[in-house]
C-alpha cells in the first residue's frame, strides 16, 4: 500500500487564503504539470492544455471578473445563506505564485474519439482527472491548490486568447502555502459539510445501503 498517496489525497485542501505567493520551484512545477500530463484520457485524446498565467495585469482583470461573478451569485442567495457566504473567500486568484488555467479541446484526436461515441462528457471528464493529477502532485510538493469557476467562459477566452472551439475548464490558484487547513473552508464556515462514505456506497440497486462501508 503506498500511503504516501493516501497521506496526499487526505492532505489536499482547496486553498484561498493560505498561499505565500513566494516563486515556485521550477523543477517542481515541471513535475506537478508533468503528473497531470500523466493522467488517463478517453481515446488517449490527451485533451487538456495548461496555460501558466503569472501576469500582474491578466490576473487582477480576472479577479475583478470574479469579484463581479461573487456578486452575481451573492444576489440570488437568501439572507441565512448570504451571510455565511460573506465569510467565505472564494478565490486566491492574487494571493497565489500563478494561475494554471487548465482547457478541454474537444477537437482533439477527433471524430474517431475510443470511448467517447455514447458519452460526450468523457473529454471533459479526462480534462478533470488531469486536474486532480495536478491538484494531488502540488499537494505532495507541499503547495496548495484553488479552483476558481466564478467566470463565464468567454471572457476567461478572450483574456487569454485561448481559441473558441476550446472550454477553459479551470482556473487553479497554485502555489505554495503557510498551511494547509484540516477542514475544507465550507465546512469551517458553515457552508456545507462532508456526508458520510456509507450514504454515498450503494449495493447492487439505487438507495440499497452496503454493508462493507
Ligand atoms: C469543479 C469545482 C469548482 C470549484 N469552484 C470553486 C470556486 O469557484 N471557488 C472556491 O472557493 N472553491 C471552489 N471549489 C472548491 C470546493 O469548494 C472544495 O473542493 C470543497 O468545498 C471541498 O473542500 P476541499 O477541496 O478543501 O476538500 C471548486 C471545486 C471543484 C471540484
Amino acid at each position: 500500500m503506498d500511503t504516501g498517496l493516501y497521506d496526499a489525497i487526505h492532505r489536499r485542501r482547496d486553498v484561498r487564503r493560505e498561499f505565500t505567493g513566494e516563486p515556485v520551484d521550477p523543477a517542481a512545477l515541471r513535475r506537478v504539470l508533468d503528473a497531470a500530463h500523466a493522467a488517463p484520457s478517453v481515446g488517449m485524446t490527451q485533451p487538456w492544455d495548461f496555460l501558466l498565467v503569472r501576469d500582474a495585469e491578466l490576473r487582477q482583470r480576472f479577479q475583478a471578473h470574479v469579484a463581479a461573478e461573487r456578486e452575481v451569485f451573492d444576489a440570488g442567495l437568501d439572507a441565512e445563506r448570504a451571510a455565511v457566504f460573506s465569510r467565505i473567500s472564494v478565490e486566491g486568484v492574487l494571493g497565489s505564485s500563478l494561475g494554471v488555467v487548465v482547457t478541454y479541446d474537444a477537437g482533439r484526436g477527433a471524430p474517431a474519439v475510443l470511448g467517447r461515441h455514447a458519452i460526450a462528457d468523457t473529454g471533459l471528464y479526462s480534462t478533470c482527472l488531469a486536474i486532480q493529477n495536478l491538484w494531488l502532485a502540488a499537494t505532495a510538493e507541499g503547495w496548495g491548490v484553488g479552483w476558481v469557476s466564478f467566470y463565464r467562459e468567454p471572457f476567461l477566452r478572450d483574456l487569454l486568447g485561448i481559441p473558441e472551439d476550446v472550454r477553459p475548464v479551470a482556473w487553479l490558484c497554485v502555489g505554495p502555502v503557510a498551511q494547509l487547513q484540516e477542514v475544507p473552508d465550507l465546512e469551517r464556515h458553515g457552508w456545507r459539510s462532508r456526508r458520510p462514505l456509507a450514504d454515498a456506497v450503494h449495493a447492487d440497486r439505487w438507495g440499497a445501503p452496503a454493508a462493507d462501508v
